[in-house]
């Protein structure tokens, strides 16, 4: 079973992705393959990951026709600007092995060069008009950043990437998500992120947390499937990672049981307010070659 969520102009986008964060680029392929053979038919990249190369050749060792499967990956921020994030598009595709992209996102704001933001928008936007891509949107936009590029664009992103899981769920974000009818789509869906260097060291991740668990225990299920069940029946798309084939097999396997209103509600509740992750006006642009401009 392949559930998908429709995309407010039309595409269909399977509702579990999976995710390649951190994969290691040679165990890419591998990875994908596996995923493709457990049932996923949608992966998550980035050309800041350095494993689109891996995404491609794993989607093609597995056989399964292309138009079967739903790539969706993001533009470094190195690479905004117009004409910048028109030829990131082909790098990727190249990498990727096609000709079009299913789901191509801006990775992040740019805060402090917002017009760079709006103009690798409006690069997604030739490429949506022209058929290079099928659907456009963002990630780690907060409601600023959303009101701020629709002062300039034309198309609504069709998607939203965010850190979303138990301990921190972003309701501002998925209420400004949802009136613009924009899909919100969960990063760290599990709260995998805790197990990442550098992030979350000081906190227990949601996978250990008891209420999942009793709620885990009452269905015969696992944390995992849990969370990635709490995301779909909230009506968003989620992209779990892994690199072990069981757990791999594991994160889709979510489509025979239901969450009941109490534990949907008791999962909400798990809400701590902090992020994990970095804040999206927090980032030092600095790291791209890139000055802030005086006030
Ligand atoms: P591994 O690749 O060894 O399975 P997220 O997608 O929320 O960021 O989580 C990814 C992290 O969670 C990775 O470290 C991954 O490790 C781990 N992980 C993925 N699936 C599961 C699972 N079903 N149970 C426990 N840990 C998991």
């Amino acid at each position: 079973m392949n559930k998908t969520l429709m995309l407010h102009n039309g595409v269909a986008m399977p509702v579990v992705g999976f995710g390649v964060f951190q994969t290691p680029p040679e165990e890419t392929a591998t990875a994908v393959k596996t995923a493709l053979e457990a049932g996923y038919r949608h992966i998550d990249s980035a050309s800041s990951y350095f494993n689109e190369q891996g995404v491609g050749e794993g989607i093609r060792r597995s056989g399964i026709d292309r138009s079967e499967i739903f790539i969706e990956t993001k533009v470094w921020v190195s690479d905004y600007g117009y004409g910048e994030t028109l030829h990131a598009f082909e790098k990727s595709a190249a990498k990727l092995g096609v000709d079009q992209i299913d789901l191509l996102i801006l990775h992040q704001p740019m805060p402090q060069h917002f017009d760079k933001t709006r103009e690798a928008y409006g690069a997604l936007e030739t490429m949506l008009a022209d058929g290079r891509v099928r659907a456009i949107g963002v990630s780690n936009f907060m409601p600023h950043h959303l009101d701020a590029l629709m002062e300039t664009a034309t198309v609504v992103p069709a998607v939203n990437q965010i850190e979303l899981h138990p301990y921190f769920t972003q309701p501002a974000v998925r209420e400004a998500d949802s009136q613009r009818g924009i899909v919100t789509q969960a990063w760290s869906p599990i709260g995998g992120i805790t197990f990442y260097p550098g992030f979350g060291k000081d906190r227990k991740s949601v996978l250990e947390d008891e209420t999942v668990a009793a709620i885990a225990e009452s269905h015969g299920k696992t944390p995992a499937q849990i969370l990635i069940r709490w995301h779909i029946q909230e009506g968003r798309s989620a992209i779990p990672k892994s690199t072990n084939p069981s757990r791999i097999a594991e994160n889709f396997d979510v489509f025979d049981f239901e969450l009941s209103a109490d534990e949907i509600a008791a999962l909400d509740g798990l809400d701590t307010g902090r992020r994990l992750g970095p804040d999206p006006d927090e980032r030092d642009p600095s790291q791209w070659g890139l000055e802030i401009p005086e006030a």
